[in-house]
């Protein structure tokens, strides 16, 4: 299977990391909020502020049902995740069938350090908070979180590890796994 989905927590580089490893080896990158984005015309802080989450929701979920049936064998993809979309009974299963799936699992304190105001803006749940309201609201929301999140074939433990490993496992998985 040449697909990769990367899931894990608002902060955790499913994108940035996505990103780096689509570029390296040559494969598409999609990233599922800026599918979103493109298809309501509108950045994901505006779906929220006009139509409200529940319709940001369902628009994650036709997003997710067209990469689930695009025809795996020809599609060279790294996708990112945005970080609720699988937290919806049957959401990691159905990306499980259709790829490989990762989950970048990182501490608390790390993902507030990731998530600058300018990036704690643009996401709707997070927005305004300062370090501590944000560390308090992971703590709450993660354990929850995880019990989708770890549904994934794969756990990238990032802990204190630099960018550069973190890329490098993801590489050593996709290598291990034969998915190339
Ligand atoms: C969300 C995560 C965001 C984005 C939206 C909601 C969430 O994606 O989909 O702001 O509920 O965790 P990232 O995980 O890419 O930040």
């Amino acid at each position: 299977m040449q697909r990769l989905f990367l899931v894990g927590f608002m902060g955790c580089g499913k994108s940035s990391f996505g990103r780096r490893l689509a570029a390296r080896l040559g494969w598409e990158f999609v990233d599922t909020d800026a599918e979103v984005e493109r298809r309501a015309g509108m950045s994901v802080a505006e779906i929220f502020a006009v139509h409200g989450e529940e319709r940001f929701r369902e628009l994650e979920r036709e997003v997710v049902d067209e990469l689930c049936v695009t025809d795996g064998a020809l599609s060279r993809q790294i996708v990112a995740l945005g970080g609720g979309t699988v937290c919806r009974q049957g959401v990691m299963e159905r990306l499980n069938g259709a790829g490989t799936t990762v989950y970048l699992r990182m501490p608390p304190s790390r993902l507030v350090r990731r998530m600058s105001a300018a990036g704690r803006a643009r996401r709707p749940k997070i927005a305004g908070m300062d370090d501590a309201e944000l560390r308090a609201f992971i703590e709450n929301a993660l354990p929850e979180r995880e019990k989708w999140y770890k549904k994934a074939n794969f756990v990238v433990e990032c802990g204190g590890a630099s960018d550069g490993s973190v890329l490098r496992m993801l590489l050593q998985h996709i290598d291990n796994q034969n998915i190339k």
